[in-house]
């Protein structure tokens, strides 16, 4: 199996949205960022809206080539949207106004019940579902419960390691639960605070099918362009980099 790329364009609207203009597009950025060999582009439309619009999200819908991973709330209104657009899959995360990015991965255990219905709901409209959430044995054990056909292993941890101890701690947990979730029958992501850097020992995890990665090759492409920006972030995943 290869390791795909998706890349994460939220940040090309947020620069959009810090003017509340037209550029930069994120749909741009989408298409030459499947030039340069993104295997996926993923996309987080927040209820707040502070980014990626209704607008872009359509949009990309057509546009994409690839394939389209949207990543939103557990919500009435999301699930609607979701279930009107149909992105080749979608991803569950937990979301809180204040937060400047998503904190922490989606509690399963705790509302095994609401997350159960909007995971039959959109499955049941052929739309995959991956569920974002901490390398918790318990939490993979309630994803599979839930029968969703991926997680998305919350890489934040791990790439807020400060040291080699706790870097090692969070790398084995990572291959700890991508491990039992394979074994759950579960395909597995990740993503969260990968950067060129830490990127390497997640991309060797046995079974790893898909990063999601944003901040990082948008804040390269501002500087060197989203093309070389998405070729280099696929040098680093296989270590070239
Ligand atoms: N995966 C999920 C579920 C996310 O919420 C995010 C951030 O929107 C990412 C991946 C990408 O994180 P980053 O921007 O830190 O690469």
């Amino acid at each position: 199996m290869t390791l795909t790329l998706g890349v994460n364009i939220d940040h090309i609207a947020t620069i959009r949205q810090a003017r509340r203009t037209v550029e930069p597009d994120p749909v741009a950025a989408a298409v030459l960022a499947e030039l340069a060999g993104a295997d996926g582009i993923t996309a987080h439309l927040r209820e707040d809206r502070r980014h990626i619009q209704d607008r872009d999200v359509r949009l990309l819908r057509q546009t994409v080539r690839t394939h389209l991973n949207l990543e939103m709330a557990a919500t009435e209104e999301m699930v609607a949207i979701a279930l009107d657009i149909k992105p080749d899959y979608v991803t569950l995360v937990p979301e809180r106004r204040e937060e400047v990015t998503t904190e922490g991965g989606l509690d399963i255990v705790g509302q095994i019940g609401r997350i159960g219905e909007v995971v039959d709901k959109l499955q049941s409209a052929n739309i995959p579902v991956s569920l974002f959430i901490d390398a918790e044995p318990a939490q993979i054990e309630a994803s599979a419960k839930v029968q969703a056909k991926f997680i998305e292993l919350h890489t934040g941890k791990y790439a807020e390691a400060k040291d080699e101890k706790s870097l090692k701690h969070e790398l084995d947990f990572l291959a700890a639960g991508c491990e039992q979730a394979l074994q759950a029958g579960l395909r597995v992501n990740a993503g969260h605070g990968l950067t060129y850097w830490n990127v390497y020992p997640v991309a060797c995890l046995p079974g790893m099918e898909e990063l999601n990665i944003g901040h990082t090759i948008i804040s390269r492409s501002a500087l060197v362009g989203i093309e070389r920006a998405v070729r280099e972030m696929k040098m680093a995943i296989r270590g070239e980099y």
